[in-house]
């Protein structure tokens, strides 16, 4: 049982019309999630490119399969976190991208990237933030023993895993879930908030714009 809120998408026609960079780092089941409701017409917007950081990661084979433009840049060639980013700034910047949708990026992102898509970078996370920031945070909840979790699809700042909620959905813990039983099903309601969310930080970059 998973409960979403908002419950009320952002009707099409309510939304900007935006284009967008995807970065992923696994097997890219999101950034599928985000090019399908761009094209069934949920989410008014484009994916223009995506950057993979793993060249040989789920989500490349997925951008062949959709045809995605699909670029590796991969951290291990650089000496920093901002020599990264600055690539990614390097990448972005011409394609005019409106926001950059973290969609599994498993690279914590340095101060110069989210200057320069303040406003403008969405992550998900799989845990109810605040709760179970950064990385195993399935586990971890787990471990915990709560009884409800879920995800959170967030505007990037320069805390991890910090910045202004924009979706979360709650899922309902089992008593003998283990990671890999409820994994899928945070999984699949990662993939129904995260259009939504797109489409609300899109609503709130028009509406600081006017
Ligand atoms: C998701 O659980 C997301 O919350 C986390 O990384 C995972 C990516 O999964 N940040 P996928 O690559 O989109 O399938």
């Amino acid at each position: 049982m998973a409960l979403i809120a908002p419950s009320v998408p952002i009707p099409a026609e309510h939304q900007t019309s935006l284009r967008l960079g995807v970065l992923a780092s696994g097997s890219g089941s999101n950034f599928e999630a985000v090019v399908a409701a761009c094209r069934r017409g949920d989410l008014r917007a484009e994916v223009v490119s995506l950057v993979v950081n793993n060249p040989d990661c789920g989500a490349t084979v997925r951008a062949g399969r959709l045809g995605v433009p699909c670029t590796v840049i991969n951290h291990r060639h650089f000496v920093s976190r901002e020599a990264l980013d600055e690539a990614l700034i390097a990448h972005f910047t011409p394609l005019a991208v409106d926001l950059l949708v973290m969609a599994g990026w498993m690279r914590i992102v340095s101060p110069l990237l989210c200057r320069s898509f303040r406003d403008r970078m969405v992550n998900i996370h799989p845990a109810l933030l605040p709760a179970f920031r950064g990385t195993r945070a399935i586990e971890r909840a787990l471990a915990a023993g709560v009884t409800i979790t879920g995800c959170t699809a967030h505007l990037v700042e320069e805390v991890v895993d910090g910045g202004r909620i924009l979706c979360q959905a709650a899922v309902v813990v089992q008593p003998d879930d283990t990671p890999a039983s409820l994994a899928p099903r945070i999984h699949a309601v990662e993939h129904r908030i995260l259009p939504s969310a797109i489409a609300l930080a899109g609503q709130l970059l028009t509406r600081a714009e006017a």
